[in-house]
């Protein structure tokens, strides 16, 4: 039992679920498409027990029957993104029609079904091809993004009208091109500086572009946050906090104001200082319509001198023994709450929907075969509960989508954090509908 429903939220808040090409497509090699960084690096075994994106939810072969039990249980909003080298097989030039016929599909049958579509452009599955040259430290990014960006709203942009231009891009410059985590798997602070500031003109440039084809879209972009708090009041850790609060929760959002890199707050960002071009601020500025938040957790933070450059450190979940996720992200409701109030205070910050938020747990099926994910759906109920609590105070929070809709191949985890409010046995590709599915059907259909 909850003491809110739906209708506490308004009757135009935007209720969806949320997914991404790479985790849930398949057909990696499949009617012409490309490949992309995350097939070469799973496909070279760097992912928890070697485990690829090759087959997924097969979601290219059954998009029909995911989207008719999205319909079915009364979702109205799905948010899924477009793999870059299923249309683009080299990253640009030659156009994959075959590709581009399946997105008009995918969208067709959303609409069949009275579905919105929500589309990210760019979910971390560069063309391999592009990776090659550089990828994101190559300043030619911007203009391989432009053709992309461009081709894609000039073919869809007439039937979708909601789109997303990146995926938390600090995780994929981070953990893609500095930690060595995520495709493409390098360590490297210097690669790093230059995929964040390419990564940070396309954000900034990207809206005006697409707005040039058509001036009815609503568009926005995406950002990981995380409430951080020191592991003492001790001064060390408080100024270890703030570094890691300015990196994981401000640097690339604070760039749309067009005021460039605070060098003050953290000082190795200087090194950044050698790719910045002359008009490089002025094309950082960017105006969305609606910001992204994606959050799970909050984080403890402690200064650590074993860090380079940022000197500090998270303190896991489960060394810390509260309650926590299969991920070890600590369940902590009110992360969502801070992150709601510290967004809508920004300048940049119009209208704020929540893109991700959700929980992995490790279902089992009962004798009967179902799963009572009794945990995943307290977490959203405990969550939602805290988004209300920031609405009611004024934050301007419009929407929230669930990650996610089916279990689907957590990057670098592989299939084993399930994510879905619908089971995927990935054997059979058998979709089960879990305890927390029904239930937010029932919220959603409910009055
Ligand atoms: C991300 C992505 C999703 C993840 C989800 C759970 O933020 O990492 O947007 O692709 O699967 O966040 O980790």
């Amino acid at each position: 039992m909850t003491d809110f429903s739906r209708n506490d939220f308004g009757s135009d808040f935007i209720w969806g679920v949320s997914t991404s090409a790479y985790q849930i497509e398949g057909a990696h090699n499949k009617d012409g498409k490309g490949p992309s960084i995350w097939d070469e690096f799973t496909n070279k075994g760097k992912a928890y027990k070697k485990q690829t994106g090759n087959l997924a939810c097969d979601f290219y072969h059954r998009y029909e029957e995911d989207i008719e039990l999205m319909a079915k249980l009364g979702i109205k909003n799905f948010r899924f993104s477009i793999s870059w080298s299923r249309i683009f097989p080299n990253g640009k030039g030659e156009i994959n029609q075959k590709g581009v016929a399946f997105y008009h599909q995918v969208i067709d049958t959303c609409l069949k079904n009275n579905i919105q579509p929500w589309i990210t452009l760019y979910h971390w599955d560069l063309p391999l091809a592009l990776e090659k040259k550089g990828g994101w430290s190559n300043r030619e990014i911007i203009h391989w993004f432009n053709e992309y960006a461009s081709f894609i709203i000039k073919t869809y942009g007439d039937k979708v009208k909601k789109w997303m231009v990146l995926n938390e891009p600090l995780v994929y410059t981070g953990a893609g091109y500095f930690i060595g985590e995520h495709a493409p798997g390098y360590r490297s602070l210097n690669y790093f500086l230059k995929a964040l500031h390419h990564t940070a003109i396309v954000q900034g440039s990207t809206p005006k572009l697409l707005r040039s084809f058509y001036s009815d879209l609503e568009i926005g972009t995406t950002f990981s946050c995380s409430h951080l708090e020191p592991i003492t009041q001790h001064k060390k850790h408080i100024l270890a906090t703030e570094r890691a609060d300015y990196i994981l929760n401000h640097l690339l959002i604070d760039l749309l104001s067009g005021n460039g890199y605070d060098f003050n707050k953290f000082k190795a960002i200087q090194r950044i200082q050698k790719h910045i071009q002359p008009g490089d601020l002025e094309l950082m500025q960017g105006n969305y319509d609606f910001i992204g938040v994606q959050n799970y957790t909050r984080e403890i933070i402690k200064h650590t001198w074993y860090i380079p450059y940022l000197k500090a450190k998270i303190i896991s979940a489960p060394k810390r023994k509260v309650p926590h996720t299969d991920m070890n992200w600590e369940v902590y409701p009110e992360s969502i709450y801070h992150m709601l109030k510290k967004f809508d205070a920004l300048p940049t910050v119009k209208n704020i929907i929540i893109t991700e938020n959700g929980a992995a747990f490790n279902d089992t099926l009962d004798k009967d075969g179902k799963i009572r994910d009794v945990n995943r759906k307290e977490y959203f109920q405990n969550y939602l509960k805290q988004v209300l609590r920031a609405k009611k105070e004024g934050v301007n929070v419009n929407g929230y989508f669930i990650w996610s809709f089916t279990d689907n191949f957590e990057w670098a985890e592989g299939y084993r954090p399930r994510f879905g409010i619908v089971h995927v046995d990935f054997e059979t590709q058998k979709r089960t509908v879990k305890h927390s599915g029904e239930w937010y059907s029932k919220f959603l259909t409910e009055n």
